[in-house]
């Protein structure tokens, strides 16, 4: 019987209050892990509430108190790091070592956000008139919700809601229901870290019944979101009509650039791994290689043989290079998009079908997918698909890898591969994303500089970097006269 994990309200562990329940499974083996509440919107209120009224104490709290917190959380995470990365794989698929640097960004995001609460700094400018002061400061919001995916469970809700608490927020926090357990293990550690009841609130279940109620909650001002486009516009529709502050971190259709004087060797690796690594389940991961004409050919050998080579399996056996896809859902989506790379007269060069001999049958395994002669408006080359589908576009020149580049409906990642310093600048300078990578692969962000997208990938918010606090934070501007006399601003000047 598989263990049943409970909902985090008011800093109680409790069931959903319809007392239903669903089950997560370990998508290389099937196997069920474990039974969480199918919340509904009576838990969402509860837990509303209960952030609702712990905000005004937290609010209040000196942000270096709060920040030990998250320091005391960070120390917990790393002592556990390799625990939280087994359960990772075992929920989600994707290899233990990638398990451990999803972690790794939460503990980096944990000092990193930590160490907001000794800066959080302010503003401080003179006033046009004698004798007054003037300054703006950060302030917290009050209740934050978040609504996270299950491609990077750990890291991405610690990008959210560390600097949302440390800024003296409180927040409902919706974890994808394909990654309920490692959502119970970050509620777990702040709870161990000493985070105060009501602070943060966790509540299982799906969209419908828990995200959609907590989007149009009045007392939730501000939703931070990331997973689909789909679902990111229909909140950032549905919360807009309401005031509410809406960042969104969605879809990616991230492109490879490969000049003529490339490392090829180096380029062949880093697409690879951008492309495959995490089963291509990353927004950041590469789905589009853009290839000089000059070395078209010998690339796209390169990338058939080297995704043949990929070793599929469990993502615990320290051998396997390349997990199961999330759920059969996808395995299934995958599939309908190489039959729509095929209609569109691409040519396949490696994979192409599921992967089910021997052990892989029992998982939702799919084989490392390469396309070549993709058109750059073919379907494959523009829609993510989010799975390990590669599409090789030939180009003539820096110019049209640009052109092609920036017009993709997303705007998340890119990276040039050129030993040419000046054409490795002017792609810094042209390259329209949110990140853009010089001889690396599009994936690998690290969390103190900002990350997100432009265009479609985001409504125009960077989490984490410097700019951690700004989803979370509304600025206030303060004047004090201290002249004891009425002095009109614009009117009495001296
Ligand atoms: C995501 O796929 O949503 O840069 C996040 C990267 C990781 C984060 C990816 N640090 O690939």
């Amino acid at each position: 019987m598989a263990h049943t994990f409970h909902n985090f309200i008011g800093g109680r562990w409790a069931p959903a209050r319809s007392g239903r329940t669903f089950a997560n499974s370990n998508p290389a083996t099937g196997e069920v892990l474990g039974e969480f509440p199918a919340s509904g919107p009576e838990d969402v209120n509860d837990a509303v509430e209960a952030a609702a009224g712990a905000y005004p104490a937290w609010r209040l709290t000196p942000a270096p108190r709060r920040a030990e917190i998250l320091f005391r959380a960070g120390e917990i995470m790393r002592a556990r790091k390799q625990d939280l990365a087994r359960a990772m794989t075992r929920e989600m698929g994707k290899v233990l070592a990638e398990a451990g640097g999803d972690v790794q960004e939460g503990i980096d995001m944990a000092f990193h956000a930590a160490g907001e609460g000794r800066r959080m700094h302010g503003v401080t400018t003179p006033s046009e008139m004698p004798d007054k002061w003037a300054m703006s400061v950060r302030v917290p919001i009050g209740v934050v919700g978040v609504i996270t995916p299950w491609n990077f469970p750990f890291a991405i809700p610690t990008w959210k809601l560390l600097p949302a608490l440390v800024a003296g927020n409180t927040a409902v926090f919706k974890p994808a229901s394909e990654t309920p357990k490692l959502a119970w293990h970050l509620a777990s550690i702040l709870e161990e870290a000493g985070l105060p009841a009501g602070v943060l609130n966790l509540v299982f279940g799906n969209g419908a019944q828990v995200g959609d109620p907590l989007v149009a909650d009045p007392r939730v001002p501000v939703i931070s979101f990331t997973g689909s486009t789909e679902v990111g516009l229909s909140i950032a529709t549905r919360a807009g009509a309401l005031g509410k502050r809406v960042a969104l971190e969605m879809g990616g259709k991230n492109a490879v650039i490969v000049m003529d004087d490339a490392d090829l060797a180096l380029a062949t690796e880093a697409i690879l791994w951008s492309a495959f690594g995490t089963t291509g389940q990353r927004c950041t991961a590469c789905s589009r290689v853009l290839v000089h004409e000059r070395v078209h050919d010998e690339l796209v050998q390169h990338l058939a043989d080297g995704a043949r080579a990929l070793r599929l399996g469990d993502g615990l056996d320290p051998a396997t290079q390349v997990g199961p896809l999330i759920n059969r859902g996808q395995v299934e989506r995958v599939q309908s998009y190489v039959k729509i790379g095929f209609d569109e007269g691409a040519k396949l060069v490696a994979g192409g079908v599921p992967a089910t001999e021997g052990a892989l049958a029992k998982g939702c395994f799919f084989r490392p997918t390469v396309f070549a002669g993709v058109r750059p408006d073919a379907r494959i080359a523009v829609e993510e698909i989010f799975g390990p589908v590669l599409s090789v576009v030939k180009v003539k020149d820096f110019a049209e890898a640009v052109r092609i580049n920036n017009a993709s409906r997303f705007g998340l990642s890119s990276s040039i591969f050129t030993r040419d310093v000046n054409r490795a600048f002017a792609a810094m300078r042209d390259l329209d994303t949110g990140l853009v990578y010089v001889n690396h692969g599009t994936t690998g962000a690290e969390i103190h500089l900002p990350f997100g997208g432009m265009r479609g990938t985001g409504n125009g918010h960077r989490e984490a970097g410097h700019t951690l606090l700004d989803p979370f934070t509304e600025w206030k501007s303060i004047y004090v006269d201290f002249s004891g006399r009425l002095q009109r601003a614009q009117i009495d000047i001296v």
